[in-house]
């Protein structure tokens, strides 16, 4: 009997045919590498229960209460955009071919496109219509027409140096089963591993079976860390200072989609599929600048019950390093005042280590931050 939680809407979504016969596909369409990692998450069942790219009920429902339009919840349209001029050739019903840099990953067959009310979605999943938000600017330019239908995937985008931490549900299901973990806990980041991640990490360890470390490696904006330097410093720090027999280490391939509230739940229900039992939520998850309030992404939780998400989100105060408490601490448990704590930005640190300048050891791990300099490719100048 497994104590791993039932993949969302209750089945894990298998997919992926590399036999599927592709002769009834004639035309193709180029998408773009949200588009592509969208497509191998849904197959390998990370998005389950969706078979494929959302129709306009279940699209419109998303968009307006966080549901599919049978009411399981869900909170980030996942769509396939394209042109006019692309969806001006399509019929319902045919297979189209997916391709991606001229490769053939996959293929959709068309149930129906519409035109997405843009500004709604917006509005709705990223709170805000203005540019300056990477995941809005992004929705406006990826396609102003929505092709709906489920998909096969028939190829898998290569690996490279994610490929032996680059795990399938199924298979993060069975490592947890073998290592006879009943509880684990999933973590999402998309920045390096600071010291204040690391203290939530092992604080939210102390009450469950298992951490699973789930970095997301898929598209984020310019300015944040490159996936593959991020990947050196989980190893290192994973190597120093965590127990093997309790972490797992596996990426997310996801598209960063910075939305905030709603993509925590979305993160929530990924990990899920992964077969977390619990999930990190801090402050400020998935949030960029300042549209989200820091406990936002923690308040959106109350509105599903713990029984019908199916996972646990376990909240962590915002934690840094306390020079007179001598160790890590959040609002819950230091009295000092701010002059006593390491508080850095996420922006602070990326120009810090763009300009070979070291993040200090109270706020990020020295191998961590070697790696992270030799990896963005500047000398250490202090
Ligand atoms: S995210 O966009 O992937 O959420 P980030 O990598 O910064 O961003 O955060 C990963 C997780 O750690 C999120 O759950 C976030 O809320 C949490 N977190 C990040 N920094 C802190 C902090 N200083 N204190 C508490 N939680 C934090």
């Amino acid at each position: 009997m497994s104590y791993l939680p039932k993949p969302h809407g209750g089945k894990l979504i298998q997919a992926f045919n590399p036999d599927y016969d592709l002769s009834n596909a004639e035309k193709e369409i180029e998408i773009d590498s949200i588009a592509l990692s969208d497509l191998e998450l849904i197959a390998v069942g990370v998005f389950s229960p969706l078979t494929g790219f959302l129709g306009k009920e279940d699209y419109e429902s998303v968009v307006t209460s966080m549901r599919l339009a049978d009411g399981t919840i869900w909170s980030i349209p996942v769509t396939l955009p394209v042109s006019h001029e692309v969806a001006a050739k399509l019929t319902v019903g045919e297979e189209i071919k997916l391709k991606f840099n001229n490769i053939v990953y996959g293929v959709v067959k068309v149930s129906e496109w519409y035109e997405p009310d843009l500004t709604k979605e917006a509005l709705e999943v990223y709170k805000t219509d203005e540019l300056a938000h990477p995941g809005v600017r992004r929705l406006f330019e990826r396609g102003s027409v929505y092709v709906a239908g489920e998909i096969v995937l028939v190829k898998k985008p290569e690996k490279g140096v994610f490929d032996d931490v680059w795990f399938e549900p199924k298979e993060t299901r069975e490592i947890f089963e073998a290592k006879g973990w009943k509880t684990v806990v999933g973590f999402q980041t998309r920045n390096p591993i600071h010291r204040a991640h690391e203290y939530i990490q092992k604080a939210a360890l102390e009450t469950v079976d298992g951490l699973f470390v789930n970095p997301l490696v898929g598209q984020t904006k310019s300015d944040d860390i490159p996936a593959e330097v991020r990947l050196k410093s989980y190893r290192v720090l994973l190597e120093n200072y965590y127990p093997k027999e309790r972490v797992q280490l596996g990426v997310h391939p996801a598209a960063m989609r910075y939305a905030g509230p709603r993509e925590a739940i979305f993160h929530a229900i990924a990990r899920k599929n992964y077969g977390c039992t619990h999930f990190i939520v801090g402050r400020d998850h998935a949030g960029v600048g300042n549209y989200y309030g820091t406990y936002d992404a923690q308040l959106i939780f109350s509105e599903f019950s713990e029984e019908e998400l199916g996972i646990k989100p376990l909240f962590f105060e915002h934690s840094f390093y306390c020079i007179k408490c001598e160790g890590m601490a959040s609002d819950k448990t230091c009295p000092h005042g701010k002059e006593d704590r390491v508080i850095l930005s996420g922006t602070k640190v990326r120009e810090m280590l763009r300009s070979g300048v070291l993040p200090p050891s109270t706020f990020s791990r020295k191998e961590v931050v070697e790696v992270l300099i030799e990896g963005l490719g500047e000398k250490t100048t202090v």
